[in-house]
């Protein structure tokens, strides 16, 4: 009987499918719609231990549309969560005394202090999550005060900081990588060493989402400025896979047994499908709830279901990573071509018929033809 059942780190999901940090998961009733409409895990929005340093604007979200409407890039320069640390502690126990079977991952981000880090990660494990995912990557806000992807631009911060956090727990340990630096492998293998149990990727690319040309203003427009913002939805998975592919290829090679979750666009169980087939263990969704709402995680998995039966795989680990092979360098693209018509030239060449047995019906007048050429 094929199963979409994982267990990733010790952690058990129904399904591979995770509500990613941001707002699908930022208080206790979206969680809790979360586990009712059978989301696999949900990663809470990110936390820290001084919410009244959190002061977000509105607007904090632009969209950019195909020209059917559907909206394809979505902006936002949204903080993490301005709601005090002591509430998020209260509805991370309730959440775990009504759904103790289920897997609720705590997203935390602070400064660069040891204390601080040690503190928040105490706390949360302390109020029953499951686990932590580690914010390295909000691209706004954040990093002017040396945090988020300020942090996860730097190996070395990174490698430390993983280090602090898996002195203070037992729990799985994700680091959240950014992708706004040339080689995601580098900060990967950095959080790895520190000891972060896996990694996921990825944050939201930097972007501007464009100019009012009747205004000249950037937007979102907050009081008439704007911000760099984080990019995300349909338009940034193809740059989602990328990455999960090379952290994949250096995961298999350099850390045999440390998990990936991949997450950048994922809005289907086909999507879902193509990131495993590069090397995720679970996928996570966040802007594809903000667009369709907790219920498509439904035909997410029946989607899932429909790809695993069209090829006869009865669990996610019969094909995991199974496209990694299919990766090499252009030099060797240029090679196998040069060879395949190289093979093809000398079948062409030499005669169709070496001797009486190799008549085919169907060849039958090519065969003739080529003998006449001799
Ligand atoms: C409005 C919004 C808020 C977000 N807030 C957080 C956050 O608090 N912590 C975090 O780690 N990622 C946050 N993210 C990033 C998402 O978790 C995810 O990495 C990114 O959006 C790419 O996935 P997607 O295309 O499925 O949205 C946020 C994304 C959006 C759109």
């Amino acid at each position: 009987m094929p199963t979409l059942a994982t267990t990733v780190d010790g952690l058990k999901l129904p399904n591979p499918f995770i509500i990613a940090s941001g707002p699908p998961g930022t208080n206790l009733n979206v969680i809790t719609r979360a586990f009712r409409e059978g989301w696999g895990a949900v990663i809470a929005k990110t936390v820290s231990l001084d919410a009244s340093k959190v002061v977000n604007v509105s607007p904090r979200y632009a969209k950019l549309h195909a020209a059917s409407g559907e909206v394809i890039g979505w902006e936002n320069i949204e903080l993490i969560s301005d709601r005090p640390f002591a509430h998020w502690l209260d509805e991370f126990r309730r959440c775990k005394d009504e759904f103790p079977d289920r897997v609720l991952i705590a997203s935390v981000m602070e400064e660069y202090r040891h204390d601080a880090w040690v503190e928040i990660i105490q706390r949360c494990e302390e109020a029953g999550v499951d686990g932590f995912e580690l914010n390295f990557s909000c691209p706004h806000g954040l990093p002017e005060r040396k945090m988020g992807s300020a942090m996860g631009e730097d190996p070395e911060i990174l490698e430390e900081v993983c280090g602090w956090v898996k002195t203070a727990t037992r729990k799985p340990v994700w680091a959240k990588m950014t992708p706004n630096i040339t080689h995601i492998e580098e900060p990967g293998r950095a959080a790895l060493r520190g000891g972060a149990t896996g990694l996921s990727a990825i944050n939201t690319i930097r972007s501007v989402m464009g100019v009012n040309l009747d205004t000249l203003r950037p937007e979102p427009t907050v009081e008439g400025y704007s911000t760099a913002g984080g990019y995300s939805s349909k338009a940034i998975r193809p740059i989602a896979l990328r990455m999960t592919m090379e952290l994949a290829t250096m995961l298999r090679a350099e850390f045999p047994g440390r998990t990936l979750s991949g997450l950048g666009g994922i809005e289907s169980g086909t999507d879902a499908a193509q990131f495993i087939l590069l090397g995720a263990d679970t996928v996570q969704v966040c802007t594809g709830v903000m667009k369709f709402g907790y219920g498509c995680v439904k035909p997410m998995c029946d989607e899932l279901f429909g790809f695993m039966a069209k090829h006869r795989f009865e669990t996610l680990a019969d094909f995991r990573g199974k496209s990694l092979p299919y990766f090499t360098t252009h030099a060797d693209l240029v090679k196998r071509q040069a060879d395949r018509k190289a093979a093809q030239k000398a079948a062409e060449a030499k005669p169709v018929v070496a001797s009486d047995t190799e008549w085919t019906g169907d060849e039958f007048v090519k065969q003739s033809d080529a003998l006449s050429k001799g």
